[in-house]
């Protein structure tokens, strides 16, 4: 594991997105396993900036997104397909055919979880994934549980993510109580893995998920056992990890 500190949200989102543009010019048919959530807006859109700049050249990369929202269509403003389209797709010159994401209206919710577990594997698996961090320790939607849910799953949400997420929704009783995610081992099984974590109220989770046990509890703990895992975070997610281990932090 490598922690790399930014002083504020800007620089860790450049830091990131330095990591995923390195990742695409030296293999421009990645498949990239991109996250949602407020955290990575900024790494897109560093990212936009190199591709209108001509340093970035999204053609032939390939997409699989983490999760969405079950009952909101792609076109809801708060569904994750819209979230993509909008804060990163649209403008660069990924192809949208090679884009995926869970569709949270499949009237089979259990056939739509195999449909993507199968377009994982199709593309080879995952070679670069983003992740954030939810403050329940959640990575993706895998909420904390008994057990680490493999593959992709639908999941109840826990009512501090809903609470969490209601922020973008006008009521909270908007918010999905489920989601389609993808699941723990499709995560575990990316060459390698950047979570990206900024202010202070990830500061607990954070050092929770990297130095606490390893347990389905807390799910984002499982990542202390990948082999390649970067995370870039600004100094208040890391103030409890720099006040306890800073040896750890590069
Ligand atoms: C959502 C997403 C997660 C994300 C989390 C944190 O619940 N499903 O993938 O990591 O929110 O979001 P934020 O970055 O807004 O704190």
């Amino acid at each position: 594991m490598k922690i790399i500190s930014a002083p504020d949200y800007q620089s860790m989102s450049r830091k990131a997105a330095n990591i995923i543009s390195a990742q695409v010019i030296l293999f421009p048919d990645s498949v990239l396993g991109l996250a949602t959530g407020s955290t990575p807006l900024g790494v897109y859109q560093q990212l936009i900036d190199w591709y209108k700049k001509g340093d970035l050249d999204f053609s032939k990369v390939r997409s699989v997104n983490l999760d969405e929202y079950c009952g909101l269509a792609g076109d809801h403003e708060q569904s994750y397909r819209y979230y993509m389209n909008t804060n990163f797709f649209k403008h660069i010159n990924i192809s949208m055919e090679n884009t995926y994401v869970p569709n949270g209206m499949a009237q089979d919710v259990d056939a739509e979880c195999r449909r993507y577990d199968k377009i994982i594997n199709d593309l080879g698996g995952i070679d670069l994934q983003l992740l954030g961090i939810g403050h329940t320790g959640h990575i993706g939607f895998n909420e904390p549980d008994e057990d680490f849910d493999k593959m992709t799953h639908c999941v109840k949400l826990k009512q501090k993510t809903i609470d969490a997420n209601s922020r973008f929704f006008e009521r909270v009783d908007q918010v999905p109580k489920y989601a389609i995610t993808m699941g723990i081992k499709a995560i575990m099984q990316a060459k390698k893995l950047l979570l990206v974590a900024n202010g202070e109220n990830k500061a607990d989770i954070l050092c929770r998920s990297l130095f606490g046990p390893v347990t389905p509890k807390v799910p984002a703990s499982i990542l202390q056992l990948h082999n390649d895992l970067t995370v870039v975070a600004d100094e208040a997610a890391l103030s409890l990890i720099r006040s306890k281990y800073p040896e750890a932090i590069g």
